[in-house]
């Protein structure tokens, strides 16, 4: 029904993108980390290290694990792929109920960025790199303070604790961004965006979103129909229809019913 344009291997698709050429582990795959995209962050995988560049990306082989570092604590370590936030790191995947952990990462991130006005990309200080914080915990509100004051003891600078919500708000709108801008471009005669849902849902639909929604592809039209009104006008769904809710509220009804998905 709607057909896509691969432009090349873009760096961000979710799924795992030119898998299988590189069963071997030699071919170098790029990754994205995004809070908004994070530069500065240093990570390690069996065979690369670095900082993630101005662009938020690094570099790995298929397979390899990885795990980010602030100063010298590690933030979480998962398999690498092709876009990483600190959520994949803390093995959540509820975007609406983000553990303590992963929501702490985010707010520290947004706090550290040195140019905190321009939420698009987050820069950390190089004079951070070799900040001793290993001994704290993430999840404890009184140990976030004190790696605070270790932060301005090394940049000078005066940090104020970003709140939880408008962080995670701050993170689901660039994460949100980041994916429909970069993902491969879909070619329909669909209004809908649906480039914007195929981080979730499988280039071609065919995944289980978030381990959580039916298989689309899998889905009736008239069914598709029904699930994306549904969501819009809040009669659909299960735990997770708020994320679905927030896809689809800006679409017309028409544009809903014209979505092409499903058989
Ligand atoms: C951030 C991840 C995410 C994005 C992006 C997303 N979805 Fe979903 N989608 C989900 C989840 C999670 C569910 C299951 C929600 C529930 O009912 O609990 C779902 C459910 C659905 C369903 C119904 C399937 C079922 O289980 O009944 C359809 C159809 C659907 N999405 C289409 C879309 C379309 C079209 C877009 C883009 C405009 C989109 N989704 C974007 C996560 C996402």
């Amino acid at each position: 029904m709607f057909k896509y344009i691969i432009s090349g291997c873009s760096a961000i698709i979710l799924t795992a993108c030119g898998g299988g050429s590189s069963s071997s582990g030699d071919f170098l795959e790029t990754g994205i980390f995004v809070d908004s995209p994070v530069n500065g962050l240093y990570y390690k995988t069996q065979t690369q290290s670095g900082y993630t560049d101005s662009k938020g990306n690094f570099l790995y082989k298929n397979g390899e694990s990885i795990t980010f570092y602030l100063g010298n604590l590690a933030l979480g370590q998962a398999i690498a792929r092709s876009m990483m936030t600190p959520l994949t790191l803390t093995n959540d995947n509820d975007i609406n109920n983000i553990s303590i952990k992963a929501r702490n990462i985010l707010r520290l991130l947004q706090t550290l960025d040195s140019n905190a006005s321009d939420h698009s990309q987050i820069i950390l200080d190089e004079r951070l790199r070799d900040l001793n914080i290993s001994d704290l915990n993430l999840e404890s509100e009184a140990d976030l303070t004190t790696l605070l004051s270790r932060a301005e003891a090394k940049t000078a600078k005066n940090y104020v604790l970003k709140d939880a919500q408008s962080a995670e708000d701050d993170f689901i709108k660039y994460y949100n961004y980041v994916v429909s801008t970069t993902t491969t471009t879909a070619v329909t005669d669909s209004a809908l965006n649906l480039s914007a849902c195929q981080a979730c849902h499988g280039q071609n639909f065919e995944k289980s979103a978030l381990n959580k929604s039916k298989i689309v592809a899998n889905m009736s039209k008239d069914n598709v129909t029904k699930a994306l009104l549904g969501y819009k006008y809040g009669t659909y769904g299960g735990d997770m229809a708020g994320v679905m809710k927030g896809q689809v509220s800006r679409y017309s009804d028409t544009e809903l019913r014209n979505s092409g998905l499903g058989k």
